[in-house]
């Protein structure tokens, strides 16, 4: 089935199922961009097809990568007519999507996600970007690939700590938008989901649900986009320092953001439910943080206002909101919660 999704500044196909081969008709010439990983584990994915092949691993995710690309693809006599086809996590859709939407000042891509995070979050939303030194996702656009191929088939070979990964964003979104997700991920547990290819496409089908909903009603991020962010202001800060997966660091943020809103809109005994629902997933909650670092990388955060930074909270279970909260409140937030490790 293929829907075609019509955000502001683009119309992205999201194909679920039915092979990527009707996807590629009428580009030039077609390039395929994935990682050693991936290339190793479905070498029949891309067997007579120009390949470009990274190194896996988020410390890859920049420029000097992104030039590399642009390089393999003028080797490879890609021009202005060429469709790049991104196949892999995060952190290749990221880099495929930036390189693409620069290349030439732009040619066409298509995104296939092989990963749990991939599929419900990362390659949705045409925000492409690559980390500047400390800086995480400090460079890059807004561009919307042609399309994004869905197939559960990709997730039998994730390992657990994939799998785990991808659930902290997928609590996320129970917590700031759906209140039966996040029920049913109280029953619900990983092992099952992964068991299930069914159980596991209707996930993903709610969690592409929501946030294309989300980015169609506010592709720039001027409001409520900004509730995706929930629990990856502290996130990426804990990413960038301590480099845990983008997931789990998540889930550190969204405890930290669960204390944070436990202060600020008075909502009761959320940390404790944060803590059980990432438990149920094997996301940590708890680690070895230092305030003063986290606190001076949150200062360098693209979203900072002055002494400020704007915050998201959760005010109810399925409902969050923008704060914009002195930084002061959230080193403090920290402090407490090195306490508590
Ligand atoms: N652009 C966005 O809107 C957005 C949103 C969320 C996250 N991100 C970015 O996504 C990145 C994290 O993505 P990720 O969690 O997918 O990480 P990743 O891309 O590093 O993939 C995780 C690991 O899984 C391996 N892998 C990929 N597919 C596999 C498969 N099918 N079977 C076995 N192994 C496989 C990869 O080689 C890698 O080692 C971060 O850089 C983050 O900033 C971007």
């Amino acid at each position: 089935m293929v829907e075609a999704v019509a955000f502001p500044s683009g119309v992205v196909q999201l194909a679920f199922g039915g092979g990527l081969e009707p996807l590629l008709t009428g580009a030039g010439k077609v390039v395929m961009l994935t990682n050693e990983h991936v290339a190793r584990l479905y070498p029949e994915q891309f067997a007579g097809r120009q390949t470009i092949v990274l190194p896996p691993g988020e410390n890859t995710k920049d420029v000097a990568t992104v030039a590399r690309v642009a390089e393999e693809l003028l080797a490879l006599g890609a021009g202005r007519d060429a469709l790049l086809v991104a196949v892999g996590g995060g952190v290749i859709t990221d880099i495929g999507g930036f390189a693409a939407s620069i290349f030439m000042r732009g040619i066409r891509f298509g995104f296939v996600p092989t990963t749990l995070l991939g599929m419900i979050d990362a390659a949705l939303g045409g925000k492409n970007g690559v980390n500047l030194n400390l800086h995480k996702n400090m460079l890059g656009t807004f561009t919307h690939p042609a399309f994004i191929y869905f197939d559960p088939k990709w997730l039998k070979t994730l390992p657990t700590v994939e799998w785990s990964n991808g659930f902290a964003e997928i609590i996320k979104y129970g917590f700031i938008a759906d209140k039966n997700l996040y029920d049913e991920l109280h029953s619900g547990f990983l092992g099952g989901y992964r068991e299930d290819p069914d159980a596991a496409s209707n996930l993903i089908r709610r969690c592409v649900d929501i946030k294309v909903d989300t980015v169609v009603r506010d592709e720039k991020e001027k409001n409520i986009r900004k509730l995706l962010n929930y629990g990856h202001t502290v996130g990426h800060a804990v990413e960038t320092l301590y480099d845990l997966p983008h997931g789990h660091s998540v889930a550190v943020g969204m405890v930290v953001a669960a204390m944070v809103s436990e202060q600020v809109t008075g909502i009761v005994g959320l940390e404790q439910l944060t803590v059980s629902l990432l438990d149920r997933y094997y996301l940590p909650t708890y680690i070895k943080i230092d305030p003063a670092n986290v606190t001076a990388l949150l200062r360098a955060d693209k979203k900072r206002r002055g002494d400020a930074v704007d915050f998201i909270v959760l005010e109810a279970v399925g409902r969050a909101a923008i704060h914009t909260l002195p930084f002061q409140l959230i080193h403090e937030t920290l402090q407490a919660y090195v306490g508590r490790s």
